[in-house]
């Protein structure tokens, strides 16, 4: 199989997150935070380590800053229901995913939040967008680190500084940047960051935390058994474990201490380095073939994005990929209804999107493919 389908999820993983996540299973299955026995101790040794992993990867000093989500939308979920309120308005950009969409769809539609969705100029210029959408009852900013379905980046130290000069809290979806991009949050003007662990860390699928900063205040999304004050009704607000309620996923935070691991030895940098290379390869491969249309006219700044090729229809294309030839990529709108409608994509697009584990010639397979389905389709 040639899998690039690494913006959806990262595959393969190191063999140790599997093998850490086997551990945390078989020789100390017990529940983190809830009780003292060692089994409970080092299962919350784990979590912790997690934390302090994540910590040094994103540039933060204290650990307790993270929260641990079952995923980048559950942790989006989180800021965006525990800080808005009747009335509230909230600026998201148009490149979000429908994890961001959604929910503000949602509270549109149950609690009058008002809603406005921002584009750039066509010289990229987003503050000056933003700006002219902030008005008295503007209480979050949320924008994407970098779009899933075309690869472009957004400034989001520009956004937030701006944010920050208006005292409007700025919500950031690392989702296709945390694992590729350098973060100092502590230095950054960023309020919350959400990201998925089983992208860019390389950790299992249904883990994910939100990073909040200090100061910012914030309500549960989910109430229950925290391990602490048990005799209570009401929920502690202590950080982080007020806002992790119910057993946490041991076996997956700890093969996701195992993905940043790798991350922090391999290097963001010689990461991103490696599969921009592979995605240059695509991408100027592509741009030789006829008929290709390509979703954006520059290389992206991520590893991964989108075309079509004119005529064929995506989803087939992919599926022929698939079947006859092995390889795995994503057709379709990839969740994220706002881009494809200002990108024009009316039928979706076919999703390319390289890993650290990928090759060069596992490219030249992917062009050659690409260049028979035309052939014989068209
Ligand atoms: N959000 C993931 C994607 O872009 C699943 O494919």
């Amino acid at each position: 199989m040639i899998y690039l389908d690494n913006a959806a999820s990262t595959w393969p993983k190191p063999p140790e997150v599997a093998e850490a996540a086997k551990t945390a299973i078989s020789d100390y299955g017990a529940n983190p935070g809830r009780g003292g026995h060692q089994l409970a101790r080092r299962a919350e040794q784990t979590i912790t380590k997690t934390r302090a992993k994540l910590a040094r990867l994103f540039g933060v000093k204290d650990p307790n800053r993270f929260l641990f989500c079952f995923h980048a939308t559950h942790a989006i979920n989180q800021a965006i229901q525990g800080t808005l309120s009747s009335e509230d308005h909230v600026i998201i950009s148009g490149w979000e995913h429908n994890a961001v969409a959604r929910p503000v769809t949602a509270l549109a539609q149950t609690k009058g939040v008002r809603v406005s969705v921002v584009e750039p100029s066509e010289s990229g210029d987003w503050l000056t967008a933003i700006q002219q959408a902030v008005s008295p009852r503007t209480k979050m900013i949320i924008t994407t680190h970098g779009s899933n379905v075309t690869g472009e980046v957004m400034p989001v130290v520009e956004i937030g500084q701006y944010a920050r000069s208006k005292g409007i809290l700025y919500l950031v979806d690392a989702s296709q940047t945390a694992g590729l991009l350098p973060y100092r949050l502590d230095e950054w003007p960023i309020d919350m960051l959400a990201f998925p662990g089983h992208k860019g860390l390389y950790g299992p699928q249904g883990t994910g935390g939100l990073y909040v900063a200090e100061g910012v205040s914030m309500y549960p999304l989910l109430f229950g058994g925290t391990g602490s004050r048990s005799e209570e009704l009401e929920q502690p607000l202590d950080w982080p474990g007020g806002f992790e309620s119910g057993t946490l996923n041991t076996p997956g935070l700890a093969g996701l201490g195992a993905g940043v691991d790798f991350v922090l030895r391999t290097g963001v940098e010689r990461i991103h380095q490696h599969e921009m290379e592979l995605t240059r390869l695509l991408w100027e491969g592509l741009k030789r073939l006829n008929g290709v249309r390509l979703s954006t006219e520059e290389m992206p700044s991520l590893p991964l994005f989108s075309f079509n090729l004119v005529g064929l229809d995506g989803q087939e294309v992919a599926m022929i990929l698939d079947q006859h030839y092995d390889i795995a990529v994503r057709a379709g709108f990839h969740c994220a209804a706002l881009k494809h409608r200002s990108l024009g994509t009316e039928a979706g697009a076919i999703r390319v999107s390289p890993g650290y584990f990928n090759t060069p010639a596992e490219m030249e397979s992917f062009l050659k493919a690409i260049a028979e389905i035309q052939r014989y389709l068209s």
